[in-house]
């Protein structure tokens, strides 16, 4: 006889994270639902790739991703060992989580946010307290600090709404709080400001960034944080011992070390944003003025569920949210010119 063993109680309990619909292979679609660059990586990515000498996969990847923690170190003027890097930022956000938050634990973050940090809580089976974001996507500083929480999370630009809290608001938030103030910049590269500066005046501040979005990678599944050296000390003991492969290391060093090509990527996606933007203002929507590589966008009629769904069943993928508060509402991600031309018309023509 066989019998399924039981899960841990919080772990039967939870339905897990939802990750955006990804299309067949060879299945044609205009995709403006996860956030991707609509740009293909620099053309220096592929040559690291191509050129990996066989002896490095032979041999088990240097355990702290050490090629990479150098060129992030140089790129942010920071030291190498305030550097962790992971597989994708969301294991950045999973190691935090099971480096500083156990059972019964209080994590505060702003909600609406991103999706991940309550399926992380659950099953670290960790006590999860939300605070509704401020009038005008302030950051509610006395209502995060009144959770008692051991730890903050905010993602800033914050998904799925794009929108942008100041520098100096994070830092009276960094320093009113003694516990770990994770700041979640997965979409960064894309806005005005960034709070790396943070790191460096605060022992309890980590930043965390990704490859996925700013550097066209999210098929690498690469992230990595930036923290005080007593910080990533502790993240290190907790990480799989090799947690980045070494195609992978060598792939994100050499993204990371080509700037200007991510740049002239990141400016394209900007002009778009605000063309993007504007051409669904004249159509009536409402667009939260965003920081990001994506718009949150009211559509005129309320009816968010059934414009997604037409524009599915013409090949084009945004981001519905069936939840409170967002049914009338599409996430759309940023897209070369042709891809928001083509979204627009379709929208014109529905
Ligand atoms: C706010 C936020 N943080 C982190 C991530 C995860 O990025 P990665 O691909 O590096 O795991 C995402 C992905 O959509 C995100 O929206």
């Amino acid at each position: 006889m066989s019998i399924t063993p039981k899960a841990r109680p919080n772990v039967e309990k939870m339905s897990g994270y939802e990750p955006g619909e990804q299309p067949r292979p060879g299945e044609r679609v205009i995709k403006l639902n996860t956030n991707e660059n609509p740009f293909p990586p620099s053309p220096r990515v592929l040559e690291a790739i191509r050129h990996i000498d066989p002896e490095r996969l032979r041999r088990y990847p240097s355990p702290s991703a050490e090629d990479f923690r150098r060129t992030a170190a140089r790129v942010h003027g920071v030291s190498p060992d305030m550097i962790v890097a992971g597989n994708g930022s969301d294991e950045i956000l999973a190691i935090a989580v099971r480096t500083y938050l156990g059972p019964g634990d209080v994590f505060a973050y702003p909600d609406p946010t991103y999706s991940l940090y309550p399926v992380l809580a659950e099953v670290g089976d960790v006590k999860v307290v939300t605070v509704p974001w401020a009038a005008g996507w302030e950051l509610p500083i006395d209502a995060l600090l009144a959770a008692g929480a051991r730890a903050i999370f905010f993602a800033n630009p914050n998904a799925p709404t794009g929108t942008l809290v100041p520098t100096s608001r994070v830092r009276e938030l960094a320093a009113r709080f003694s516990g770990l103030l994770l700041v979640d910049e997965a979409y960064v590269d894309f806005s005005d400001e960034n709070s790396l500066s943070l790191v460096r005046e605060f022992a309890n501040v980590m930043v965390c960034r990704t490859l996925s979005k700013g550097y066209g990678l999210a098929g690498l599944r690469f992230g990595y944080a930036i923290a005080a050296p007593a910080v990533v000390w502790e993240m290190n003991k907790v990480k799989d011992s090799y947690n980045c492969d070494a195609v992978a290391v060598s792939a994100a060093a050499a993204a990371l070390d080509d700037q200007d090509y991510a740049r002239r990527t990141w400016e394209h996606v900007r002009a778009e944003r605000a063309r993007l933007g504007e051409a669904l203002r004249r159509r009536g929507w409402q667009v939260i003025p965003s920081q990001a590589n994506f718009v949150l966008a009211t559509c005129p009629g309320g009816d968010a569920g059934a414009i997604y769904r037409a524009l599915k069943a013409k090949g084009i993928l945004v981001r519905f949210f069936d939840k409170p508060g967002l049914h009338d509402k599409l996430r759309i991600t940023i897209g070369t010119a042709e891809e928001n031309d083509q979204l627009l018309a379709a929208l014109s023509a529905s």
